[in-house]
């Protein structure tokens, strides 16, 4: 996501700030800035767009000069990407500066309290309000003032912190967003998000863990627990090359994304459960309960992997929220005629916010007269300015073409939009209070399937050479045999189907022998004992099976080849953790088929026209 790089020493510091910013620019960002001191003063130039804009900027004569610098490259969260919201971000007086990664959860209250305090804003960003907080507790010395604010803070947070009033001193501090420091020549230290950053200046790192801060000074640096305490932190030495750095040390990007699940479902999910309550909190759904209750009937849209997972929305939506919910492709639902009106809710999904067909769907259900709520995940894209609210996944830049984060944050923020319409309607708290503890538990689930990750690469070396592939599901299962099968035919250009296990009958069991691998997933949900009559009618015709199943159900071992085992949950969640190893089982085959994971031939990461 967004990244950060400071420097404290004895040169210029915009050149090496901006090379490092350069070093980041793969993890994707729509905006980007520096913040130098100056004489004595801080200036600041930022703009929204590439790093090249930055550059042209601080060309034009204006670049700033000096050897205490903070940058960022951002990735908008709170606020679209211009150049008012771009890093860095100062208090009312200008002489405090802050880079930030990361969320600020109680950003909406610590801003109305300072406002009433008499503090100015110039963005719309939860960052801003740290810099405000800062300059409330100032007492002479930047890391006390820090601590101090930091103390108000909730959320998640790296951020690189500079003062005119403490002009020999950079302070980092780090909760849940990474951070390190970087130890350059004599008297020369950094601060990064990632490593990649620094990499051409030093190779000897400090990685802060959550809750720990670093004092920066040209005579050295100090760490610290945030309340102040002092720890010792080893020196690292890095041995990887940039562009392992850049894919966190994966082959892919695509395996990357696919590792990173358990933090981006967290991303989602953050700030956004109410365990209580039983419910949801989505600060993006700006309309009143009183307006979501008007809804009578949803439809969904989307292309692709966002229409899979617009499907499990709309079982989701009925079941729980008991609402008529119908789930079109963006391209079939354009040209239609559909029937919709004021108290019809389209949802639009989409991860780049960009795709053209689900664009023009949600601008034709607009045109006659429903509400759009956009659930996107690039920030301040066309999907989600258009949309009249939204949810945003915060599940950070996806570059992998094959969807695989977005797609398993897209259902959990449709399980907590889902929740939060239940709950004003039929849903009990105590029913309300079991999905919101099945999610907190997911993203440790998720975790323990990528630990079967080995024996998902032998499974893919037996069937690599497979001509075809089939994949069946029932309920909320059946948009996962479609998303399984899409990953394998995206990715390895085998043809992979996936079907509702109970059509097999009505025709492609005719293309079922012992060359054709099926997989099936049947968790133990509803519906799970039909399904077992499936795969019976598999094995009758000598297909090989490879079964996604609940841990400790050993019921089919024997019956099928492979047994794939996921932990339980409840039946809307458990697509979630079934597609993580069909993503691993896609990636295995494509990567052993010589094929280019993340770019596929003929597929582009953002379909902008027809
Ligand atoms: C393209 C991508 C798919 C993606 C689809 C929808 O086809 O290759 O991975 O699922 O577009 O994209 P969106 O950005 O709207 O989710």
């Amino acid at each position: 996501m967004c990244g950060i790089v400071g420097y404290i020493g004895d040169r210029n510091s915009v050149p090496l700030l901006v090379e490092g910013l350069k070093r980041l620019e793969y993890r994707g960002y729509d905006s980007a800035g520096v913040t130098v001191l100056e004489d004595g003063h801080l200036e600041t130039r930022k703009t929204a767009g590439k790093i090249t804009a930055l550059e042209k900027l601080l060309g034009n004569g204006e670049a700033p000069h000096g050897s205490v610098g903070i940058a960022h490259t951002r990735w908008a969260t709170h606020g679209p990407p211009n150049t008012q919201n771009a890093h860095p971000h100062t208090d009312c007086t200008g002489e405090i500066a802050v880079a930030h990664n990361g969320i600020i959860e109680n950003a909406g209250v610590l801003r109305t309290k300072l406002e009433s305090l008499g503090h100015r804003f110039a963005s719309e960003t939860d960052t801003e309000v740290v810099a405000h907080l800062i300059e409330e507790a100032w007492d002479g010395k930047l890391e006390d003032a820090v601590r101090a604010a930091l103390r108000q803070v909730e959320g998640a947070f790296g951020l690189a912190i500079m003062s005119s009033r403490d002009p020999g001193t950079l302070v980092a501090a780090r909760k849940g967003s990474p951070l390190l420091i970087g130890i350059g020549r004599d008297g020369e230290y950094y601060i990064a998000s990632d490593v990649a950053a620094v990499l051409a200046q030093t190779r000897q790192v400090v990685y802060l863990d959550d809750g720990e801060m670093a004092v920066l000074t040209r005579d050295g640096y100090e760490t610290f627990k945030l309340d102040g305490r002092s720890v010792d932190k080893e020196v690292r030495e890095i041995e990887w090359d940039l562009e392992a750095i850049e894919k966190g040390g994966f082959e892919h990007f695509m395996l990357k994304e696919i590792v990173e699940q358990p933090e981006t479902l967290r991303n989602t999910m953050r700030g956004r459960l109410l365990d209580e309550e039983g419910t949801a909190k989505l600060g993006g759904v700006t309309i009143s309960p009183a307006e979501l209750k008007s809804i009578q009937r949803i439809i969904i849209t989307g292309c692709g992997t966002s229409w899979h997972a617009g499907l499990l929305g709309g079982y989701m939506l009925e079941e729980l929220a008991r609402l008529p919910a119908e789930v079109e492709y963006a391209s079939e639902f354009r040209y239609r005629n559909p029937v919709v009106d004021e108290n019809t809710l389209v949802i639009a999904i989409s991860q780049s916010g960009e795709t053209a067909d689900t664009l023009a769907a949600m601008r034709e259900a607009r045109r006659r007269g429903a509400r759009v709520m956009g659930i996107v995940n690039v920030v301040g894209s066309t999907i989600a300015r258009e949309s009249d609210f939204g949810i945003y996944l915060h599940a950070g830049p996806e570059i992998g073409v094959a969807s695989t984060k977005a797609f398993t944050s897209q259902v959990v923020a449709l399980a907590l939009f889902t929740l939060l319409l239940g709950r004003l309607r039929n849903l009990s708290v105590l029913q309300g209070r079991e999905i919101v503890a099945a999610l907190r538990r997911l993203p440790e689930q998720v975790e323990q399937v990528l630990g079967l990750n080995d024996s998902i690469r032998e499974i893919a070396r037996t069937y690599k050479s497979a001509p075809n592939f089939l994949y069946l599901g029932r309920g909320y299962n059946f948009p996962t045999a479609l998303e399984g099968a899409l990953k394998l035919k995206e990715i390895s250009y085998i043809h992979a189907e996936g079907l509702p296990a109970a059509e097999m009958k009505h025709g492609p069991i005719a293309l079922i022998d012992e060359n054709m691998p099926v997989v099936v997933i049947a968790p133990n949900d509803n519906v799970y004992s039909k399904i077992t009559s499936n795969v019976q009618e598999v094995k009758a015709r000598g297909g090989r099976i490879i079964a996604v199943v609940t841990e400790g159900n050993l019921e089919l071992d024997g019956m099928v080849d492979h047994l794939i085992p996921i932990p339980a949950t409840i039946d809307p969640l458990t697509p979630v953790l079934a597609t993580v190893p069909l993503q691993l089982l896609a990636y295995h085959v494509a990567v052993m088929r010589g094929c280019n994971v993340d770019m596929p031939r003929n597929l582009a990461k953002s379909v902008t026209v027809e």
